[in-house]
């Protein structure tokens, strides 16, 4: 396993890619409202990477066919946006989208609810933001990887809510996906040592009732299986000597 150790300059060139992606997120979050279908909001994210200077990489990505995978209600990842997917008051949607500036990637996703949700779909929300912070209080130079995963994976265990197994976070850099693989789930070995210069993405994916999902016909969508809500919070961060620095937040 090679995981790639970025230079302060290569940071700096994260730490741009990924506050042009904080910006999309921005444009994501202002254009949604009930209405709205999935595949326009694509068209606003692939508008707005493309004004900022960037490429998107989730479009051709393995034959991805959009810049914005947009997942709605029991839908964990890599929904395909739609025109016929139209948005309604009460929907909970994850936009998980990336870009490419200057050559490095970043990577970040969040859930919003569409007008007024559910309590419950709100806290499903709210804990998933919140496990990835506490998943990265461990993302320290000298700790170890899976640190991070079982900090999430504690902070999550009291909700009852079950943790997505099948997909992890990803290191990142001049490619989406790099070395090493970031679950989000207790492992019973520790992982690599984090060092200086690691740039990788934590993306927990929560659902409100049973952990296990399946892929759609189309090949992309993964659903649970059960039919529960779920929600995904990322971010792409960097490891530093003191704590971990989020480059898509700005
Ligand atoms: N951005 C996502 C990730 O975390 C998914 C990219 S794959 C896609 O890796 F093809 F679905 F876009
Ligand atoms: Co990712």
């Amino acid at each position: 396993m090679v995981v790639n150790i970025k230079t302060d300059e290569e940071i700096d060139l994260m730490r741009q890619s990924g506050h042009l992606l904080a910006k999309v997120h921005e444009e994501l979050y202002a254009a949604l409202k009930p209405g709205i279908s999935t595949l326009e909001l694509d068209q606003i994210g692939e508008r707005t990477i493309r004004a900022l200077g960037g490429i998107p990489n989730c479009k051709n990505y393995e034959g991805f066919p959009a810049s914005v995978c947009i997942s709605v209600n029991d839908e964990v990842v890599h929904g395909i946006p739609s025109s016929e997917r139209i948005l309604q008051e009460g929907d909970i949607v994850s936009f998980d989208t990336g870009l490419i500036y200057k050559g490095f990637h970043s990577d970040a996703a969040r859930t919003w609810g569409v007008g007024k949700i559910s309590d419950e779909a709100q806290k499903l929300i709210d804990v998933t933001r919140e496990s990835f912070f506490e998943g990265i209080k461990k993302a320290k130079a000298g700790n170890r990887l899976y640190d991070i995963s079982n900090a999430v994976a504690k902070y999550i265990r009291p909700h009852g809510y079950g943790i997505v197994r099948e997909l992890t976070g990803h290191g990142i850099g001049k490619k989406l996906h790099e070395e090493p693989m970031v679950p989000n789930f207790r492992k019973l070995t520790r992982g690599i040592k984090l060092q200086k210069g690691m740039t990788i993405c934590v993306e927990p994916m929560i659902t409100m009732g049973d952990r296990r999902v399946g892929w759609l016909d189309d090949n992309w969508t993964v659903v649970t299986l059960d039919g529960s809500l779920a929600a995904h919070y990322e971010n792409t961060i960097a490891i530093t000597d003191g704590e971990p620095e989020i480059l898509t937040i700005i």
